[in-house]
């Protein structure tokens, strides 16, 4: 079983990001994958929404998507995503660039991958800074500096001239996040950031990000197969299957309360809650093939409960209580719930 063990504490209401009915597809060889359909969400100033479901639901292609950083092979065919009320898909290709630069940030799991190795971490981060940051030289320094010490890196000083092989997979995440910082992100994404981390690192890396999500003017998205990590550090919860979120609602609720058959065998499945879900994937059947002719509902050849009308388009999305929806003809109410 689950706990939400997140202290609830009033959220701005202020609307950063938008994504609206969004629907995205590869342009493959092999065929057309209908990466994601009908993908709508909001995430507010202040806000940590956590993106959970099994490997290959749509998790990263979304984050990209948000960025716009996909390859050419993909082609966003309706929808919109708007950062505080503009949206990203209909601005020109130059002001994109400089608004996902300066507005929105994306940390990835790996940061050794990410960081480069023969360049000392300060000097990367005061790289950063110059694209964002005109003035001498020192104030650069100064900041990347500060930066490090938001981080929590002991030391920054000495820090600052490390290259990343000296520095633990903990301390090159947070010089990661500082990098992800520097230019005062409104938008964080953290794609499965903890992966590979111990515990007690995975712990003090979760808390550094709630924390900065808390302190500026920023909401952050958190991807994850790990249901805990997810209960224990994200407002509200949207839960992905096959390019569709399945259903959204406040994590304490969702956790309680779960609606679709899918939320419900995904928590039913998580019997230690600090194994991940992505390693343990009992859930009957598999994704379907996105390539093709897919049902309305992506997950009904896995459903124990199907209707009739589940293979007639649309999807219905359906209102729990407010806040908390679910896109599914037949959802396990609290009257049918087993
Ligand atoms: N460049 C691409 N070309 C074609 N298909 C792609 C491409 N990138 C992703 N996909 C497909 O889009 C779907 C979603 O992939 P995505 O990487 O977003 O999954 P995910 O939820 O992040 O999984 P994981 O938890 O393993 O990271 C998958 O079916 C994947 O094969
Ligand atoms: S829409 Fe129908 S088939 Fe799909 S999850 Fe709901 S009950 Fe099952
Ligand atoms: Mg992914």
């Amino acid at each position: 079983m689950i706990h939400s063990k997140k202290i609830i504490r009033t959220v701005e209401t202020q609307t950063l990001l938008r994504v609206e009915d969004l629907a995205l597809e590869f342009r493959t060889r092999s065929g057309t994958v209908q990466a994601l359909d009908q993908v709508s969400f909001s995430l507010a100033m202040g806000e940590t929404v956590g993106l959970v479901g099994e490997s290959g639901s749509g998790k990263s292609v979304l984050a990209l998507a948000i960025l716009g950083i996909l390859d050419r092979a993909a082609e966003v065919t309706k929808g919109a995503i708007a950062l505080q009320g503009i949206d990203l898909l209909k601005i020109p290709r130059a002001e994109l660039r400089q608004k996902r630069g300066k507005e929105m940030a994306m940390i990835f799991q790996n940061p050794r991958v990410a960081l480069n190795p023969i360049r000392q971490v300060g000097k990367q981060l005061e790289d950063v800074l110059a694209v964002h940051q005109r003035g001498p030289k020192q104030g650069r320094r100064d900041r990347a500096l500060a930066l490090l010490s938001q981080v929590r890196i002991p030391d920054p000083e000495r820090r600052y001239h490390a290259y990343p092989y000296e520095l633990s997979g903990g301390m090159c995440q947070r010089v990661m996040i500082a990098l992800a910082l520097a230019a005062n992100p409104k938008v964080l994404i953290a794609d499965e950031p903890t992966t590979g981390l111990d515990v007690t690192t995975q712990a003090a890396v979760m808390g550094l990000i709630r924390d900065l999500g808390q302190q500026g003017e920023m909401g952050t998205i958190l991807i994850t197969h790990d249901l805990d990590l997810a209960a224990q550090y994200c407002d509200r919860l949207l839960v992905m299957h096959a390019g569709h979120i399945v259903e959204a609602a406040p994590t304490a609720q969702i956790l309680r309360q779960p609606c679709h058959p899918y939320t419900t065998k995904l928590i039913a499945a998580t019997p230690d809650p600090h194994k991940t879900l992505g390693e343990l994937l009992p859930i009957a059947g598999h994704l379907p093939d996105l390539r093709g002719d897919l049902p309305p509902c992506r997950f009904r050849s896995r459903c124990d409960r199907p209707l009739p009308e589940c293979d007639r388009p649309p999807l219905i999305r359906q209102t729990i209580t407010p806040g908390h929806t679910v896109a599914c003809h037949h959802p396990l109410t609290p009257e049918v719930q087993p």
